[in-house]
């Protein structure tokens, strides 16, 4: 990277999106970028395809239907980057891009900075720098590997920051620009803080999502899992928008069924509707990596099934409690919070404040050649 001197002609980038997380921290980067003369390319890898985890999202957050889908769909993790790969890399070669733009730690991330790495063209990784030092999750590889092939590191919150030294990294490329899913968060707050969605069937419930692979792969830990959520939504029902993922699985699981009176399972929601159920929820439960923040950022109590998170922010600031496999603390959590909403805490994590995706477009206007 160097300094940028005349600019001859206008910067192109290409940001690459494939998951449904990706979507929502594209958004306000775009957006951001489009107040300079920067000329910008979305690549869809099509690792989400499915209309409620994909196309919905475009429509919803406004962004422009992407320049080309690589179609890659579902498949093993070498499949899925392997595919990615080989697609991106004609897509590279012809669009010459002067910067890619990464997003998040799922395998389109990875893939699409591999290839722009070997390429020579530089790779800008937003939401850098997060870890939760578990080599288990695939995640994780994700993450370590993006950001020792980018050049520039958009981090989210102050621990990035040591996290990316430890590796390494070259501070001067190391920018702290806040979260951009929170700037989509309040972007669209109007329709998350609207009343209360009529079709849903109770007034007091608790919002569960489930698909990481530690939770829902083995049949016999996701049973287990879920006979402890059936005792958490005798409490108060939870209503569950099923991943594909996971209700794939549960449809496969023999002498298994729902209470639907406990656990009432749903499509997929769209992005609004889905942060409008939160917002009337007396709490998450979760595995989800993003509604650790939102939920920090909606000030809802957050009870996460994992037992680590790479968003440590969210447990020391916010309203997020690392559940783990301890169900005895999830049961008495619960209870508590019917009791008691999330505490009110003064201000949401530094820089949280629905300006990151304009903080990124400065930096790259300013030291893209
Ligand atoms: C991926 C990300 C994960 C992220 C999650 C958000 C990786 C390694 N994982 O996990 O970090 O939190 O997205 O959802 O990149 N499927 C559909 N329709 C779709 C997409 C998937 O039916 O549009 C089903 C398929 O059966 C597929 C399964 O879901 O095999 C898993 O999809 P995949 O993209 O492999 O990973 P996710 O679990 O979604």
């Amino acid at each position: 990277m160097t300094a940028r001197k005349k600019a001859t002609k206008p910067l192109k980038i290409i940001h690459v999106v494939g998951a449904r997380p990706n979507f929502m921290k594209m958004a306000p980067v775009y957006r951001a970028l489009q107040k300079h003369k920067v000329k910008q390319f979305i690549v869809h890898t099509g690792q989400h395809y499915s209309q409620n985890m994909s196309d919905i999202f475009f429509k919803e957050l406004r962004i422009k239907e992407p320049d080309i889908n690589l179609q890659i769909g579902s498949g093993s993790h070498a499949k899925q980057v392997a595919a990615i790969m080989h697609a991106f890399e004609d897509v590279v070669l012809k669009e010459k891009p002067s910067l890619v733009l990464v997003y998040g730690d799922v395998n389109s991330t990875v893939a699409a900075a591999l290839v722009s790495a070997k390429l020579g063209v530089p790779v800008g990784h937003v939401e850098a720098g997060l870890r939760s030092f578990d080599m288990t999750m695939p995640e994780e590889i994700n993450r370590i590997i993006t950001d020792q092939l980018a050049s520039l590191h958009f981090i989210p919150s102050k621990d990035a920051h040591a996290n990316l030294l430890r590796e390494g990294i070259n501070k001067k490329k190391i920018h702290f620009v806040g979260n951009v899913m929170i700037d989509t968060l309040i972007t669209f707050s109007g329709s998350i803080m609207k009343p209360r969605p009529e079709h849903i069937p109770f007034e007091t419930y608790g919002v569960l999502t489930l698909h990481r692979p530690s939770n829902v792969d083995d049949p016999k830990k996701l049973k287990a899992v879920m006979a402890e959520l059936h005792k958490a939504g005798a409490k108060v029902p939870l209503i569950f928008p099923a991943h594909p993922r996971t209700k794939a699985m549960l449809d496969r699981m023999k002498n298994f069924a729902l209470d639907k009176r406990k656990i009432h399972l749903i499509e997929p929601l769209g992005y609004t509707d889905f942060l409008n159920l939160v917002y009337h929820a007396e709490f998450v439960i979760t595995d989800s990596g993003g509604l650790q923040e939102e939920t920090t950022y909606l000030k809802k109590h957050c009870f996460t099934l994992r037992n680590n998170t790479e968003r440590p922010v969210t447990v020391t600031e916010g309203t997020n409690i690392l559940i783990g496999e301890d169900f005895d603390l999830l049961h008495k959590k619960v209870g508590e919070a019917l009791k008691k909403p999330a505490s009110e805490r003064k201000k949401a994590p530094a820089r949280w404040d629905g300006k990151a995706g304009e903080r990124i477009a400065k930096i790259i206007v300013r030291s893209v050649a």
